[in-house]
């Protein structure tokens, strides 16, 4: 693990919740942890807070075409913390219609492995040369 990395416990589960903009409107309290961003830095702000540069762009533009067609995205992400540190998560994004006819999306967040880490860093790496 490298010093500025976070490294999720095997039970952590980070939720977050957006508008059809990518505008957070929830994140659980291990979402909050792991970005060091307290709630109400996270509420109305959009999702790329966190955004990493090794993420390529074509990653999150996958990630868009798939939900806005009502599809299920699912991916590993490096995030970056308020703090300027980062940590790796296997995230799994919804979208869904509420009751009152209201959209969004909903990602939730497990621990991706050592060996998923680095073969997507590798991944990313080359889509970015
Ligand atoms: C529900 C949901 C969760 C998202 N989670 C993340 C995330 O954890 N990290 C991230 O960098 N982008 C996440 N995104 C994608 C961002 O909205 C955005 O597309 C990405 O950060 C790239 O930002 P940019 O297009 O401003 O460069 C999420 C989007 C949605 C809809």
């Amino acid at each position: 693990m490298k010093e500025d990395e976070l490294e999720l416990t095997n039970d952590s589960f980070l939720v977050s919740e957006t508008d059809e903009e990518g505008i957070i409107r929830f994140a659980n309290e291990q979402f909050c942890k792991y970005s060091e961003f307290p709630l109400n830095e996270l509420i109305g702000k959009p999702h790329s807070i966190v955004r990493h540069k090794d993420i390529p762009a074509s990653v999150f533009e996958d990630l868009w075409k798939t939900i806005q067609a009502g599809n299920i995205w699912r991916g590993f992400v490096k995030n970056s913390t308020k703090k300027g540190k980062y940590y790796w998560v296997y995230a799994t994004i919804y979208p869904y219609t509420s009751c009152d006819g209201s959209k969004g999306y909903i990602s939730c967040r497990k621990k991706a492995s050592k060996e998923e880490i680095e073969k997507y860093a590798n991944i990313y790496k080359n889509m970015l040369k």
